[in-house]
C-alpha cells in the first residue's frame, strides 16, 4: 500500500481535485489522506456549488485543517509503510505557496508539505495563479529548489481531450507519473 496525502487549497481548480481524488479512490495499491483548507471549502462552494464532502468521501481518512497534531504532522508517519508517502496540493494557492515556501505554517496543508521537505519524500504543488508576481515566482523556485515538484496546471491539449473530464483526468495523469503511481491514462507517445 502507498500512502498519498492530497492537500486541497483554495486556489481556483477544485474540479481538479474532484477529479484525482476520484482517480485514486479508484486504485487498490493507494490508502488516500485528505485535508481541506478553510480557503478550499469557500472556493468549492463558488466553483463546484458543493462542500468538503465530495472530496472527503473519497478519502480512506480525513484530517482537519487545524489538526496539527495529525499523524501527517510529523515526519515518521511518512514512512510507517514499506513505501513512503507522498504529498499532492492539488489546487495550491499563492498563499499556501508562500506559507511552504517561508516554513511558516499555520495549517495541516503547511505543515505536511513542510514535513515532505524535510524528510525529502515526494511533494507535488499544482500552483493556480495567473499572472504571476515576482514573489510568487520566488517562492516557487525556492520550493523546487527545497526539493518540490512545482506543476501549474496547463491543460494536456496534444492529447486530444474530449470534453473537460477528459482534460482534467489527462492532467491527474501527469501528477501521478511524478510520484510513480501506476495508470492507463493518456500519454503522449509522439505519434501526432
Ligand atoms: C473563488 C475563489 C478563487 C480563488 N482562486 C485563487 C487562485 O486561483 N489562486 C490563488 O492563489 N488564490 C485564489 N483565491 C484566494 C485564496 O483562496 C486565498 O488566498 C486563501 O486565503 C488561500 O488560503 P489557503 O491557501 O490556506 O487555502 C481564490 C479565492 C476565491 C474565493
Amino acid at each position: 500500500m502507498r500512502d498519498i496525502f492530497v492537500g486541497v487549497s483554495g486556489a481556483s481548480g477544485m474540479p481538479l481535485a474532484v477529479s484525482l481524488m476520484r482517480l485514486l479512490a479508484a486504485m487498490p495499491q493507494v490508502r488516500t489522506h485528505c485535508v481541506v483548507s478553510d480557503g478550499a471549502r469557500a472556493v468549492l462552494k463558488a466553483e463546484c456549488g458543493t462542500d468538503a464532502h465530495v472530496l472527503t468521501s473519497l478519502a480512506h481518512t480525513v484530517y482537519g485543517a487545524d489538526d496539527l497534531g495529525a499523524g501527517p504532522a510529523s515526519g515518521s508517519w511518512w514512512r510507517r509503510g514499506s513505501d513512503p508517502a507522498a504529498m499532492l496540493v492539488v489546487p495550491c494557492s499563492m498563499g499556501t505557496v508562500g506559507a511552504i515556501a517561508s516554513g511558516a505554517t499555520r495549517n495541516l496543508v503547511h505543515r505536511a508539505a513542510d514535513v515532505a521537505l524535510k524528510e525529502r519524500l515526494p511533494l507535488v504543488l499544482v500552483t493556480r495563479e495567473s499572472p504571476l508576481s515576482a514573489i510568487h515566482l520566488r517562492n516557487m523556485l525556492a520550493l523546487r529548489e527545497a526539493g518540490a515538484v512545482v506543476m501549474p496546471f496547463s491543460p494536456c491539449f496534444y492529447l486530444r481531450p474530449s470534453g473537460v473530464d477528459d482534460l482534467l483526468e489527462q492532467f491527474c495523469g501527469r501528477i501521478f507519473d511524478q510520484v510513480g503511481l501506476a495508470h492507463s491514462l493518456a500519454r503522449w507517445t509522439g505519434e501526432a
